[in-house]
């Protein structure tokens, strides 16, 4: 489905991708730009100068990645915290949402196993259960999540795009549905934020988390978290120095009860990492200014064209507005052998093999070339 938005020049410019090499696979892992990784490194090296790195900078840089986050996600930034990964910040959600025995915790199938393992120990220990909203042959998993939301559901833990087959939920609609019947909502947004527009004023979720080193283009082990501003005095998983009042006053650190404010309280310790930090927020802005809708519908034209030069191959994809954009999870008939990446890495085309799908995940960095080598590749192992 084509928006009104123009797509993006091809930004390859700013990535150190050589020219033999198609990319297809940011879903996996997406490149560190060069501004990005410059700005890591400058941040890495002031760790050789310990004598230069003052009080203030363990909470500007920090500050700054708040402030950025926030114009991601619509929201203020007091209601994010830095985490380093989306498995803490949904652990974060499980350690604060209450669940009552006989209530249940709601998760679709397949889903990715950051964003269940701590539902299904969560429901453990509760004596609740946990409920899986079946994959839906119709591709609307909207629909499918919609009818699952009854009155035993507390908790509804859910992504904006399903990471297998690129199935997109109305996070709107599940939102309204959600409050009408008193259940909280977390949300795993790795793979979609950044790539696809997300406003917590519109979804009002009670935690929302994404990794950065996917579509935030950003490096591993660091990541963001919302939260809601009713949980602002919950329980963080950690208790270090830095989350507490008054910690940037280095000569008189010493125990106090009360937390620094908003959601920094749920901030992993060391958060102030030097090298991580800078060059996230460095990859955020980048994200920021080329405009998520554009990097929407450029990614997605690309998919477009793709989808359509290999259905004659006998590969099909759930159409848009059930898949998102940014994702192609190409299925056929016949079975599609598991080394199928291996096959395509030796032509230097990469893309992911999940479940029974090829998943290809392309940025603005690609090329209409990149699409062209792919479809090269499928073409000659479909035998056509
Ligand atoms: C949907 C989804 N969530 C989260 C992650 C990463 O989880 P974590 O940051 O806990 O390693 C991935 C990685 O592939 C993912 O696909």
């Amino acid at each position: 489905m084509a928006t009104d938005q123009p797509m993006l020049p091809c930004q390859r410019h700013l990535f150190d991708i050589p020219d033999d090499v198609a990319y297809l696979n940011c879903a996996y892992m997406s490149p560190l730009m060069r501004p990005a990784l410059e700005a890591g490194t400058v941040g890495l090296a002031r760790k050789a100068h310990p004598w230069q790195i003052t009080p203030d900078q363990f909470f500007a840089g920090a500050e700054e990645f708040r402030d950025i986050a926030a114009q991601l996600l619509d929201c203020s930034a007091d209601c994010i915290a830095i985490v380093p990964s989306a498995s803490y910040g949904i652990a974060t959600a499980a350690r604060n949402l209450p669940v009552n025995k006989g209530q249940s915790i709601l998760v679709l199938e397949e889903q990715f196993p950051s964003n269940y393992y701590a539902w299904q120990r969560l429901a453990e220990n509760n004596g609740a259960s946990l409920k899986i909203v079946p994959w839906p042959e119709d591709h609307d998993w909207t629909a499918a999540v919609l009818n699952s939301l009854t009155a035993d559901v507390a908790i509804a833990a859910l992504p904006h795009v399903q990471w297998t087959s690129g199935g997109r939920l109305d996070l709107v609609r599940i939102g309204e549905a959600c409050r009408k019947i008193g259940a909280a909502l977390v949300l795993d947004l790795t793979q979609s934020l950044g790539a696809l527009p997300f406003s917590v004023r519109d979804v009002q979720p009670d935690f929302a988390v994404a990794a950065s080193y996917k579509w935030l283009l950003g490096p591993y082990s660091v990541g963001l978290l919302y939260v809601a501003p009713k949980w602002h005095h919950g329980m963080p998983l950690e208790e270090n120095w830095i989350q507490r009042a008054d910690a940037s006053d280095f000569a008189s650190i010493l125990y106090t009860e009360n937390y620094d404010a908003g959601a920094r309280r749920f901030d992993m310790g060391e958060r102030s990492n030097f090298a991580l930090l800078p060059a996230a927020v460095r990859a955020m802005k980048q994200v920021l200014e080329w405009d998520i809708a554009r990097i929407s519908e450029t990614a997605g034209a690309l998919n477009r064209r793709l989808a359509e030069a290999v259905a004659t191959l006998g590969f099909s994809a759930p159409a848009e507005p059930l898949r998102a954009p940014h994702y192609l999870a190409l299925r056929r008939k016949t079975a599609i052998p598991k080394e199928l990446p291996e096959m395509l890495a030796r032509e230097k085309v990469f893309v992911s093999v999940r479940g029974s799908s090829i998943r290809v995940t392309p940025h603005v960095y690609n090329t209409v070339e990149d699409g062209e080598r792919l479809i090269a590749c499928l073409r000659r192992i479909a035998g056509g």
